[in-house]
């Protein structure tokens, strides 16, 4: 994040030319068969340092690494001070440069541990104890309705960061959660999904919660303005509004300008960034829908992996492993995606939850210093870092795996799976089933199938395109992530796991991963289409393309 080219760094000329050199020879197939220590070298056990049983196993010994390719992989961290940069942060320093603010989501799941100095970190703690009381007094039934009734459903309207992570816990968590109420998400503007939405709201019973950081986005307010004129259609009465919408902002005055009580707001501040929001007053649909208590596990497991990321060295330190292995990919290999493939329909969100994570934190082609970077980050310049997707296992083998193992694209996977599922079904049945294809997919894509064996399989006589189809090449990279159980405190430690990885890949493409100048462009001229709509004499100062559109949208359209 100092602004460098990664590319100036002597570790990353020195890679470029262990790439040049050796590629060719980092076979996997080789690479195991040659040292029979390589899994235990390239593998280790996170253990919270507070509480055993918050433990996972990364096991990254089917990549395409060495010990000197790390040991140079490291050098580029240390060259781009990734471990300043880090420090920097924990203590509340402005790098997010472009918009002079701190990044402090790791003060919102602190506990006491690290002295932050920023105003409002003091406020955290206020912050949870109105969570706690709220969620549990939705919970228990205390608070009602405007005519007595309980809560039996919670609307969260937001988007991007104020969306992504409630949606994806909320999923993940499931099993923690408490089955009488039900929590729903409602983030696009298309109205569709706000109506299909209030379709299974019963008004009486219904608590809209209102998520954004800015309290402007379109999208959001938009939609809010919807649910609260639907329910004031039965409700009848604007003071009902206090007992079915709260907000989570740091905009005080946008809130009651609302109509929302100063009250029932939550407050979070800007140092904390709308895509690692879900620790904060963002994370109230998390704690109303698995209770406060399991809401603090996931805090306190993210905490756990805020101490490992800041106080293990860097050869132990499993984010930066991801992280710099990520980078040996993207960059030296112009892989253009990463694939997030967990063996846990909980986690089905994960993939798009990372989305936003990672490419709104580092798909920025200018570093901090306004360069634009000049090393390959993929086939398209543009593109600063790999495109993230998935699915949950085993649907994605279904679908986009074919690609994976016999594509012409080197496409990196994180595999993740629980030893334990939360239904263990037929004595586990499905799980062994499960877990046998998270075992089975990395050993296919690590160590492919040979020609010979195809032959041999096939037998004396087999149609020659036939064999060639069959053959695997093998050699495709993977990491694996097993752990125990999916708990509360587990998920927390696992997030950070990824928010850390992308931090540090971040500093060593020198940008500032904190900012997102790149969705402002879209947004602003949407608001000067949305003026030229009603009459086609309006439309103006477009190309013919968007101009024919916008033509074709007037004449067909009936309102
Ligand atoms: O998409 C841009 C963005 O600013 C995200 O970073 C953010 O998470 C989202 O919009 C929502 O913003 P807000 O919480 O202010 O409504």
């Amino acid at each position: 994040m100092s602004g460098r080219l990664a590319t100036e760094y002597p570790a990353y000329q020195k890679l470029q030319e262990i790439h040049d050199n050796e590629h060719t020879r980092l076979v996997l197939k080789d690479l195991f068969a040659q040292d029979p220590r390589r899994f235990s070298r390239f593998s280790s056990e996170y253990v919270d340092a507070t509480d055993s049983s918050t433990t996972f196993l990364l096991d990254y010994s089917k990549n395409l690494i060495t010990e000197p390719i790390m040991r140079t992989l490291l050098d580029l961290a240390r060259e781009a001070e990734v471990e300043t940069y880090r420090d920097r942060m924990f203590a509340g320093e402005h790098i997010n440069t472009s918009e002079d603010r701190a990044v402090l989501h790791v003060a919102l799941r602190n506990f006491d541990e690290f002295k932050i100095q920023e105003s409002g970190v003091s406020e955290v703690a206020d912050v949870l104890n109105h969570i706690r009381e709220f969620s549990e007094s939705v919970r228990n039934g205390v608070w009602r309705g405007y005519t007595g009734k309980t809560i039996d459903t919670i609307v969260n309207i937001g988007i991007g960061g104020s969306d992504l992570g409630p949606v994806m816990v909320t999923e993940a968590l499931k099993p923690y959660a408490k089955r009488d109420l039900t929590v729903r998400f409602v983030s696009n503007i298309d109205g569709t999904h706000i109506a299909e939405t209030l379709r299974l709201c019963d008004p009486e019973r219904t608590l809209f919660i209102i998520a954004s950081k800015t309290f402007t986005t379109q999208e959001t307010i938009t939609n809010a303005e919807s649910a609260r004129e639907w329910f004031l259609a039965s409700a009848k009465d604007q003071a009902h509004v206090a007992k079915h919408f709260v907000a989570l902002s740091t905009n005080t005055r946008a809130v009651t300008t609302f109509g929302i009580d100063k009250a029932n707001m939550f407050q979070f501040w800007d140092w904390v960034g709308g895509r690692y929001s879900l620790w904060s007053a963002i994370g109230l649909s998390i704690a109303l829908y698995i209770g406060y208590e399991n809401f603090e596990q996931l805090l306190r497991g993210a905490h756990g992996m805020d101490k490992h990321f800041k106080e293990t060295p860097l050869e132990r330190n499993l984010p930066v492993i991801m992280g710099i292995i990520g980078v040996w990919y993207n960059n030296f290999y112009g892989a253009q995606t990463h694939v997030l493939l967990p063996y846990d329909q909980y986690l089905h969100k994960f993939a798009d939850y990372f989305q936003q994570g990672d490419m709104e934190s580092n798909g920025k082609f200018i570093t901090k210093n306004g360069q634009r970077v000049n090393y390959q980050t993929g086939i398209f310049p543009l593109i600063s870092q790999p495109i993230i997707w998935g699915a949950a296992g085993t649907n994605g083998q279904h679908s986009f795996y074919q690609l994976l193992h016999q594509g012409t694209k080197l496409v990196p996977a994180d595999f993740l799976a629980p030893c334990t599922s939360h239904n263990p079904i037929g004595q586990s049945k499905h799980h062994r089933i499960l877990l046998s294809n998270f075992f089975a997919q990395p050993e296919a894509l690590a160590f492919g199938k040979t020609e010979e064996e195809v032959r041999k399989e096939l037998g004396p006589g087999a149609n020659e395109a036939l064999v060639k189809s069959k053959v695997f090449e093998g050699n495709r990279p993977s990491n694996s992530i097993m752990f125990p159980q999916l708990t509360p405190r587990t998920l927390g430690a696992l997030i950070v796991l990824y928010e850390h990885k992308i931090f540090t890949q971040g500093v060593i493409f020198g940008i500032n991963s904190f900012d997102q100048m790149g969705v402002e462009l879209g947004k602003v001229l949407a608001k000067n289409i949305l003026a030229q709509l009603n009459r086609p004499e309006d439309v103006r100062g477009h190309d013919s393309s968007t101009t024919g559109l916008i033509h074709y949208y007037q004449q067909h359209r009936r309102e």
